[in-house]
């Protein structure tokens, strides 16, 4: 078996850079929250011209995730309720998955399984967030950062499905975790690839980092962010493998230390979040919509 087919690797990264660029409004909502006098007035203005767009996260809000059912009508109210960074993540994250078109049924079930994955990794890197205490916007990057965090994988599933089936079934057979088997046979990993994805679509600088990272953050460079969406990743984890077939490794013992949660704190964590799994279900057929 060779180690890091190069061929494999250069042309997932050309194929990245192939991809869709996002929607000019979504880099202009972006420019816009990223400034310190940010206005809910113009990223209302922004997002009405988009109606497609508009339209999708007004669902999304009025779903039984956000705790909203029904009572956002506009979107000046959403921005209002929600806060202008939550629908800047929220915008954010329906454009980037939609840069990813299923084709067929198997991709179109396995998308919902990353929106699931995704959704209840951002809950959980929330929760951590709040018990952590971290600023407000920390916390929101975080939370982007969950949603986003396996947008790689999606992409080689979606692009490169064969490749990808071969990686999930190395790993089964030899019982390694899927990182390992994608270093093997392509030479880059999804969180690479994914830091890559996000890098080309100029998002900040600290979402290309989590993403990149996601599923090995260092020891040397506490990173709270980052190490919250570790945790958070793997208590979602098991939405997307079958833990018994695929090696899924905990985070590391400095990352569990940083956390200092109790054995039942991190039992509650598990529930809160699957909680909220359950509700993100509804999301996924709003946005298929
Ligand atoms: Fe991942
Ligand atoms: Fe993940």
């Amino acid at each position: 078996m060779s180690v890091g087919n190069p061929f494999v690797k250069s042309s997932i990264e050309r194929s990245v850079q192939d991809l869709p660029a996002l929607p000019s409004v979504v880099m202009r909502i972006l420019k816009e929250t990223e400034s310190p006098t940010a206005c809910a007035v113009t990223i209302e203005r922004m997002l009405s011209a988009d109606q497609a767009l508009a339209s999708k996260v007004l669902r999304v809000v009025n779903s039984a995730y956000y705790g909203l059912s029904g009572q956002v009508v506009s979107l000046s109210q959403a921005i209002v309720i929600l806060g202008m960074q939550q629908v800047r993540n929220l915008v954010l994250s329906v454009s980037a998955y939609s840069a990813i078109k299923p084709r067929t049924p198997r991709q179109q079930e396995t998308m919902k399984i990353f929106w699931l994955h995704s959704f209840g990794t951002a809950a959980a890197t929330q929760f951590i967030a709040q018990r952590k205490r971290f600023s407000n916007q920390d916390a929101e990057t975080a939370f982007v950062g969950g949603l986003l965090h396996d947008i790689g994988r999606l992409f080689l599933f979606s692009n490169f499905t064969q490749t990808y089936d071969q990686v999930l079934r190395f790993a089964e057979q030899k019982q390694i975790t899927v990182e390992s088997a994608e270093l093997r046979l392509l030479g880059i990993s999804h969180g690479e690839v994914g830091a890559q994805m996000a890098e080309y679509w100029k998002l900040p600088k600290p979402l290309v980092r989590m993403i990149g990272d996601h599923e090995d953050p260092t020891e040397d460079n506490i990173d709270p962010m980052l190490y919250a969406l570790n945790i958070a990743d793997w208590i979602t984890k098991d939405l997307y493998f079958d833990p018994e077939k695929i090696e899924t490794t905990s985070p590391s013992d400095f990352v569990m230390n940083w956390l200092n949660f109790t054995p039942e704190e991190v039992d509650l964590l598990k529930e809160d979040t699957a909680e909220k799994i359950e509700e993100a279900q509804q999301v996924f057929g709003l946005l298929a919509a």
